[in-house]
Order: structure tokens, then sequence, then C-alpha cells
């Protein structure tokens, strides 16, 4: 294990995680969603979990940049039947299994047939195999992205201090009610330039959403604006692992740490048959 690994380990100490799968998704592009999904993966896997992390961001993901994934393979070598889930697993940084999107698909329902029996028997693996199984979402509230939200036990919105960012999250909120989803929706404020600031902008979106929509948003904490996260992007490292030590590296520890403590209930089962049903 390198130094920068061991570091992280002891910031994040033993985490308990009560969700098994979780979407992160925004309203609004460019919000951090990916790199959330990244350094949560990574944070949780050194809490001692096994993560699965997929990018669903099939026009532009980019996980395998911020994780420096080069794998030959991803979601669209499985949907055409020439691979199985494991042929394109690429194994990650603090062993994390990430399966990278297919870039260029903008919309799984336009699948066929073959391919959709193939995503959900090929995916369903990973709900046996994972403790946790962390799903990076395209922007937007296409049907894609709703159906993946709607699934899981956990969607982590997240929003930004900009006014057209929280108006975005509070839609996404919106839609994933009115579609009936049953799990926790919890929000992250990214990119604060204080954790007052973060802490404001969490109790104006949650105070709404009770109001209007009748639903609780958890406060799933603030990460700072850090410029070292950039400088981490740019040399394909995920920051908890560039930067242990640093500010933005504790945020996403108590990120991973306020999540262990929120205890949910396994009761929706079959999480990938629930997405395609939604689907299809
Ligand atoms: N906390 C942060 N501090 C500084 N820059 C950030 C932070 N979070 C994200 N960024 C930057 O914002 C941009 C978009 O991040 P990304 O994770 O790709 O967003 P999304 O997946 O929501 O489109 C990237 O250039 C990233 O480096
Ligand atoms: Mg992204």
């Amino acid at each position: 294990m390198s130094e920068q690994a061991i570091q992280l380990k002891e910031v994040i100490g033993n985490c308990r995680y009560g969700a098994k799968i979780m979407a992160i998704a925004s309203g609004k592009g460019g919000v951090g969603k990916s790199n959330i999904a990244a350094n949560l993966a990574v944070c949780l896997a050194a809490s001692g979990k096994k993560v699965a992390l997929v990018d669903a961001d099939m026009s532009l993901g980019n996980i395998d940049v911020i994780m420096n994934c080069c794998s030959k393979y991803n979601i669209s070598h499985l949907l055409d039947g020439r691979k199985t889930i494991e042929e394109i697993i690429h194994t990650g940084p603090q062993g994390v299994d990430i399966i990278c999107g297919a870039s260029g698909l903008e919309n799984l329902a336009d699948i066929s047939e073959f391919q959709r029996q193939r995503l959900l028997k090929e995916l369903s693996r990973l709900e046996e195999d994972y403790d946790v199984v962390i799903i990076d979402n395209a922007a937007g509230i296409s049907r894609s992205v709703i159906g993946f939200c709607v699934a899981c036990h956990h969607s982590l919105v997240v929003t930004t201090p900009e006014a057209t960012a929280m108006t975005d999250a509070y839609a996404m909120v919106k839609v994933l009610v009115k579609n009936g989803f049953e799990g926790r929706i919890s929000l992250i404020v990214n990119m604060a330039d204080s954790l007052a600031e973060g802490r404001k902008i969490y109790r104006q979106i949650s105070k709404v959403a009770t109001r209007f929509l009748g639903v609780h948003i958890y406060d799933a904490g603030v990460l700072l604006k850090d410029p070292r996260l950039c400088a981490a992007v740019r040399n394909r490292k995920p920051v908890v692992l560039a930067y242990p030590k640093a500010p933005i590296t504790r945020c996403f520890a108590a990120l991973t740490s306020k999540l262990g403590t929120s205890q949910i209930v396994h009761e929706q089962q079959n999480f990938f048959r629930k997405v395609t049903d939604y689907f299809f």
C-alpha cells in the first residue's frame, strides 16, 4: 500500500455503510458528480468496503479519466454481448472496481431487447458481489438518470452555491418524488467557499422541499472549493489519494462517515431489475 493510501486510511477510519446502491445525480452539469463518485468510492474502499463504481453517463462519462482507468472495454461491449461484466471491470485505485461508461450512447431506452436482457443479467451480479455500488449519472433529468435513481437505496443530489445549480438540484428532487422514489435523498453542497455557506444552502433547499414536496432531504455535508481537486484530476488521481491530509480530503472523510451512519434497511431488492422495469 502506498504511503498516501495509508495516510488516507488513517483519515477515514472504519465506517459502516447503510445503503448498498447509491446514485449520484444533479440537475446541472459540472457540479462535481464524477469527482464525488470517484473519491467517495475510494474513501469507502479505504474503510474496508468492497466497492463498485459504475459510470452510467453514457454520452460524456469521465470516471476513467479521474481514476486513471485505461480499460479497453466498457458497457457498450457488455451490451453487444462481446464481454461479460467480469471482463469489463477494471480494478482502479484502492481496489475500487470500475465499470466504464459507453461513450456516445445517449439513451439506455434505445437498446434492444437482447441488450436489455444482457444488461440486467450482467449488472445484477454486482448487487450480489459488492458491499456498495456507486452509480455516477449524467447531468439532468433524463429518463435514464431517473431510472437509475428511483431504483437505488440512496440518491445523493449534488449542488453548488450557484443559483442555477440550486434550482436544478431542487428540480431533480421534485422529479424523484414525482416518480415515486422510495429511498433516501441527501444533498451535497460542493465547491462551497466555507462550511457555513454550504450549510446555509442545504437549509434553503431542504426547507423548500419539506414545504412544497413534503419530503425530507438529508444533509450529506459540504465539500469546499479546492484547487487541489483540479490539480489531482490533471494528474489523473483522486484528490483524496493525491492529498490525503488536505481539507478537501477531510470533507470527503466527513461525507463518508455521515453516509456510514445512515442506516438504510435493504428492503428494495433487485435494484437492476427495477432499473430495467422502469426503462422498458
Ligand atoms: N470541490 C471542488 N473544488 C474545486 N473544483 C471542483 C470541485 N469539485 C469539482 N470541481 C471541478 O469541477 C469540474 C466538474 O467536475 P465533475 O466531477 O466532472 O462534474 P460533473 O460530473 O457533475 O459534470 C471539474 O473541472 C472539477 O475539477
Ligand atoms: Mg460527470
